[in-house]
């Protein structure tokens, strides 16, 4: 069964920004309780119990038995990181992913955060990819191609002086984490047909990286690295295709 989310009444839209907002106030607290000497675990297990506060279930554990609640990845580590007892150290770039589901509705969100003293390389890689984020949800419109996301998130890396991570992307959502449309490249893809339509629910997520373009899976199944002094960053918001410019459910 193909599933596509696309907003029916109010109700789907209500529900989409109760769980947007858990996500987004949950990724928000990590982000401020995230200091130097605490472990991945203990990072998330913040993020845990933000979410057990509103009843929301983590969606990496509901759909993909993933061991953690949340996705904790450090420096070389592009996404899917598992939280562990590893120590986040000064100088660290550390990407949080948060989604959950709350009555059958999910949300997604994550961005990459600095801890002191920063690298003005990786803070300017972190502008370039808010401003991917930004300018692609600007293009992100009821009848507009679904590659002219992949497009604009490359132009905006390759302006900047960044590639992009082609096998990482964004992704429909609603009632699952994943749904169609599977698989938004960060890249133009010229056979991608697809078309945006009124009330589609999406994920906008640019990886940007300084110099790799691929991710490998580790020993441990699950988190995706891309190679030895290789930084990458990104920033995820879950919205709803509009004629005008998307409506964000992961906001406060
Ligand atoms: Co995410
Ligand atoms: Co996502």
């Amino acid at each position: 069964m193909m599933l596509i989310m696309t907003i029916e009444n109010n109700h789907d839209l209500s529900k989409l920004k109760i769980i947007g907002r858990i996500v987004f106030e949950t990724l928000l607290l990590m982000k401020r309780r995230m200091e130097i000497g605490m472990t991945t675990l203990e990072l998330d297990a913040i993020g845990a119990k933000n979410l057990e506060k509103y009843g929301a279930r983590s969606a990496p554990i509901l759909m993909y038995d993933f061991p953690g609640h949340t996705c904790i990845s450090i420096n070389e580590e592009a996404a899917h990181g598992i939280p562990s007892e590893k120590v986040i150290q000064p100088g660290d770039v550390v990407n949080i992913d948060v989604s959950a589901e709350l009555d059958g509705y999910f949300g997604d969100t994550g961005g990459t955060f600095l801890v002191p003293p920063m690298d003005p390389k990786i803070q300017y890689l972190c502008r370039s990819t808010r401003k991917a984020l930004h300018q692609a949800m600007d293009i992100a419109k009821t009848g507009a191609r679904v590659n002219r996301i992949g497009a604009s998130i490359d132009r905006t890396a390759r302006r900047h002086g960044f590639v992009t991570l082609k096998d990482l992307g964004s992704h429909g959502i609603g009632k699952s984490l994943h749904e169609d449309p599977h698989f938004i490249a960060n890249f133009y893809d010229r056979n991608d047909h697809r078309v945006l339509s009124e009330g589609q629910v999406i994920t906008i997520e640019p990886f940007l990286s300084t110099g790799s373009e691929q991710t490998t899976t580790e020993d441990d199944g699950w988190t995706l690295t891309t190679g030895t002094g290789n930084f990458s960053a990104q920033y995820e918001h879950t919205m709803v295709i509009t004629k005008g410019k998307p409506i964000i459910l992961t906001a406060l």
